[in-house]
C-alpha cells in the first residue's frame, strides 16, 4: 500500500524527467480475464481526465473486456475522479454509494478508483478505512499499471492502494481507445508548476513535463492518416510547452509543426495568460487550420485578488493581451474562467470583475464559486464572505456572461459557417458539431453529413447554441 502525501506532492526538484516507453505490460495470469465480461468507466472533470479514461478503456480492452454504457451490467467499474472543486467530490461520494449497493447484489464486480481525488491524502485514507470494498486505487501517475493491480487482485483478493506523490515522468506507449472517430485529444504536457494559490492541480498532477516534439508530431500524423479531422492539444498550461525540455522548441514551434502536418482542425487548451507569446499569436493567425478560438482564464478582474491568487498578471496586462489577440487573429472567439468569492474578495473587487466582463464581452465564461482545497495556500486565507453572498455574486456574474454569450451568438444569425458534425444531436433529425470558433451548432442534416466539415446556414440563435441547415 502506498498512500499519497501532500508535502511530497508539493516538492519540485531539478530531477530530470524520464521518458518511459516500456512500462506498460500485461501479466500472463490476466491476459484474457475480460473475456465475456464488460467494463464501464465513469469520468468526472476536465478533458485531461476524459483522455485518461480513453487510456483506461483501451487497457481494459487489451484484457478483452468489452464496453457497456450500463453501469448495472458491468463486471468492472472504474471511477476516474476530479479534485478541482468540492462539488466534484460530492458527486463521486454519491456514485460510490450507488456502486456499493450494486456490489452487495453482485459480489464479483471489480471496483477501481483513480484520478485526481485519489491523489488527495484525506480521500485515500477514507478509501482505506471506510471503503474497503473498493478493490483498486491508483493515482494520476500510474494509470499504465492497471494490469499489474488487476493481476495482484487475482492472486490475492485484497484492497490495493498505490498512489505516488512524485513529480512524475512521461509515459509513452499507453494504448488509447478514442471516444470519437473524428476528433482526438493529444496530450502535449502533463502537470503544472504555476501553483496558483487556490488550485490543487500542481499537487494532484505533479511537475510540468512536456512530451518530446517528435512523439506529439508522430501521434498527430497517425491521427491524420487514420482520418481524424480535428485534434486538441492538451495540457494544464499548454503555452509553457517545451520550457522544461532542454531544447529550444516552444509552443509556437509545436503549433507550426502540427499545422504543417495538415490535419484540418487544430485546437489547444488551456492557455495561461502569462506564457502567451507574440510568436504564438503570429502562428495562430497565419495557419488557417489552427482554429480561432482561445480559452484564456482571467479568474478575477481585481489586481488585489489576482495577486492573492498568484496569477502573475494584472487586469491591465490581461486586457492588453486580450486586445492583441482580438486584433491579430481575425474572427477569434475568446472564452474564460472566473472564480467568485475568493478569500478577501470584497464587493468592490467583485465589481472590478464585472467591469472587465463588460469591457471584454467574452464569447463564453465558465464561472465558479471558490472552493477550499486542502493543502493549498488559499485554504488558509481568511474568508469572511458568506456563501449566500457568494451565490448572489455568481448569479449576477452569470447574468452578464449570458448576456454577452447571447450577444456574440447573435452575430451568427443568417451567416454561413463551417461545422464539423461529430455526432447526432438530441434534436431529432439533427446532427451536432462546432464552428471553428467553438460555437455549438445543431445542424438539420441527414447521416451522410456526419463526420464532415459542412457549410451551414445559421437559422436560429440561442444563448448556448445555434441552429442551422446544410447549404451545399
Ligand atoms: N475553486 C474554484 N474554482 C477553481 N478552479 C480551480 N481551482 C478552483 C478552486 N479551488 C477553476 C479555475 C480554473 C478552472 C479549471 O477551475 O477557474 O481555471
Ligand atoms: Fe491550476 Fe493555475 Fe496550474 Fe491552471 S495554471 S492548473 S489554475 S495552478
Amino acid at each position: 500500500m502506498l498512500l499519497p502525501n501532500l508535502k511530497e506532492a508539493r516538492k519540485r526538484t531539478d530531477k530530470e524527467v524520464k521518458i518511459i516507453r516500456d512500462e506498460y505490460i500485461i501479466p500472463d495470469n490476466i491476459k484474457n480475464i475480460g473475456k465475456n465480461k464488460k467494463y464501464h468507466v465513469i469520468t468526472y472533470g476536465c478533458q485531461m481526465n476524459v483522455h485518461d479514461s480513453e487510456n483506461i478503456s483501451a487497457i481494459l480492452e487489451d484484457l478483452k473486456y468489452t464496453q457497456t454504457d450500463d453501469v448495472d451490467n458491468a463486471d468492472i467499474i472504474v471511477i476516474n475522479t476530479c479534485a478541482i472543486r468540492e462539488n466534484a467530490h460530492n458527486k463521486v461520494v454519491g456514485m460510490l454509494g450507488r456502486i456499493k449497493h450494486l456490489k452487495e447484489t453482485k459480489k464479483d464486480i471489480i471496483t477501481v478508483f483513480c484520478g485526481c481525488m485519489a491523489q488527495e491524502e484525506s480521500i485515500a485514507n477514507m478509501l482505506k478505512d471506510k471503503y474497503k470494498w473498493v478493490d483498486i486505487v491508483f493515482g494520476t501517475h500510474n494509470i499504465h499499471k492497471l494490469p499489474i493491480y488487476l493481476s495482484d487482485l487475482y492472486k490475492e483478493k485484497k484492497q490495493e492502494i498505490e498512489v505516488y506523490s512524485i513529480e512524475g515522468d512521461v509515459y509513452e506507449g499507453i494504448p488509447v481507445k478514442r471516444d470519437s472517430k473524428y476528433k482526438a485529444w493529444v496530450n502535449i504536457m502533463y502537470g503544472c508548476d504555476k501553483f496558483c494559490s487556490y488550485c490543487i492541480v500542481p499537487y494532484t498532477r505533479g511537475k510540468q513535463r512536456s512530451r518530446l516534439p517528435e512523439d506529439v508530431l508522430n501521434e498527430v500524423k497517425k491521427l491524420k492518416d487514420d482520418g481524424y479531422m480535428e485534434i486538441t492539444l492538451l495540457g494544464q498550461n499548454v503555452n509553457a510547452y517545451g520550457k522544461d525540455l532542454n531544447i529550444s522548441y516552444n509552443m509556437a514551434n509545436l503549433l507550426r509543426d502540427v499545422a504543417n502536418i495538415g490535419i484540418q482542425r487544430i485546437r489547444f487548451i488551456t492557455s495561461h495568460p502569462w506564457d502567451f507569446t507574440d510568436e504564438m499569436i503570429d502562428v495562430i493567425s497565419k495557419y488557417p487550420n489552427i482554429m480561432p478560438y482561445i480559452h484564456l482564464p482571467i479568474q478575477s478582474g481585481s489586481n488585489k485578488i489576482l495577486a492573492m491568487m498568484r496569477r502573475r498578471y494584472t487586469k491591465e496586462s490581461y486586457i492588453e493581451l486580450f486586445n492583441k489577440i482580438k486584433k491579430k487573429i481575425p474572427n477569434v472567439a475568446i472564452s474564460t474562467d472566473i472564480i467568485v468569492g475568493f478569500p478577501g474578495e470584497t464587493e468592490e473587487d467583485f465589481k472590478e470583475t464585472l467591469d472587465v466582463v463588460d469591457t471584454l464581452k467574452y464569447d463564453l465564461a465558465y464561472t465558479f464559486i471558490f472552493s477550499k482545497r486542502e493543502g493549498t495556500p488559499a485554504s488558509l486565507m481568511k474568508d469572511d464572505t458568506s456563501m449566500d453572498e457568494k451565490k448572489e455574486r455568481l448569479a449576477r456574474l452569470n447574468e452578464k456572461v449570458n448576456e454577452y454569450a447571447n450577444m456574440n451568438n447573435m452575430k451568427y444569425k443568417d451567416k454561413i459557417v463551417d461545422v464539423l458534425t461529430e455526432d447526432y444531436s438530441e434534436k431529432e433529425g439533427y446532427l451536432m458539431g462546432y464552428t471553428d470558433t467553438m460555437k455549438l451548432v445543431n445542424v438539420k442534416a441527414s447521416d451522410e453529413y456526419l463526420g464532415k466539415i459542412v457549410k451551414v446556414k445559421i437559422t436560429d440563435v440561442k444563448t448556448w447554441s445555434l441552429d442551422g441547415e446544410v447549404c451545399e
